[in-house]
């Protein structure tokens, strides 16, 4: 098996049923990634199934008053994420008629949606072949190929970005970037990783060189 087929078997056995994983509705699938941006998943359910019950479509969150939204948002902080989500669902509806588009590149062009989001919505509910690069991808990737770049320079960006391309499972992309990200979540931690469990151990630079605290390198800002 390859880096990905041993991702995506170790994601069919371990993953965690989060709701925003058995839709492929556009709009849904922004809903959770715009909540989980900066808060964890713990955290954002309760948000999510709010969201989602009070605005189940596009059309609804469109027709919707910032003051609600705000109000339904309090708690999760960086509120410019709510106002943009606002404007983002007005201009779908009036542009889309109401569609919420899964193409990457109409994604990359709305407000409040960048690669990483553009990537998650067209690759989960298109399967479009776009790679996610998350915190979770950077660490797994830093780790197993053993990239001493710092994740937040230029170039380390464009270094990650080309590898996360080179792997991606582009027969089946939603299923590659949930257990990639699933499996840095899980699995791959920032602390205590737990390499004893780990299915690529063997192959992964970190591990036999014994430098999963020192990666990913990021430098001071
Ligand atoms: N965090 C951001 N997007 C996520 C997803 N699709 N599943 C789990 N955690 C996430």
């Amino acid at each position: 098996m390859n880096f990905s087929a041993e991702l995506i078997a170790w994601y069919t056995d371990n993953k965690r049923d989060l709701p925003w994983r058995n839709t492929t509705d556009a709009y849904i699938i922004w809903l959770s990634e715009i909540i989980l941006q900066q808060t964890r998943v713990e955290q954002g359910m309760p948000y999510f199934y709010r969201f989602a019950e009070r605005y189940p479509t596009v059309t609804a969150f469109a027709a919707a008053h910032e003051d609600d939204i705000l109000k339904l948002w309090q708690g999760l902080g960086y509120y410019s994420r709510g106002r943009n989500m606002l404007k983002t669902a007005q201009l779908v509806q009036q542009q889309y008629n109401g569609v919420f588009p899964v193409s990457y590149h109409q994604l990359i062009k709305l407000k409040g949606i960048g690669e990483y989001t553009a990537a998650a919505i067209s690759s989960f509910s298109a399967n479009e072949a776009r790679a996610v690069v998350d915190g979770n991808v950077y660490r797994v990737l830093a780790r197993y190929f053993g990239i001493d770049e710092p994740i937040n320079s230029p170039k380390g960006k464009k270094t990650f970005q080309k590898i996360a391309d080179d792997v991606l499972d582009n027969a089946r992309p939603a299923l590659h970037n949930q257990a990639i990200m699933e499996f840095g979540a899980m699995l791959c931690k920032p602390k205590n990783p737990a390499c004893g469990i780990c299915p690529v151990r063997m192959d992964c630079i970190a591990f036999k060189t014994n430098a999963t605290t020192c990666l990913p390198v990021k430098l001071k800002t």
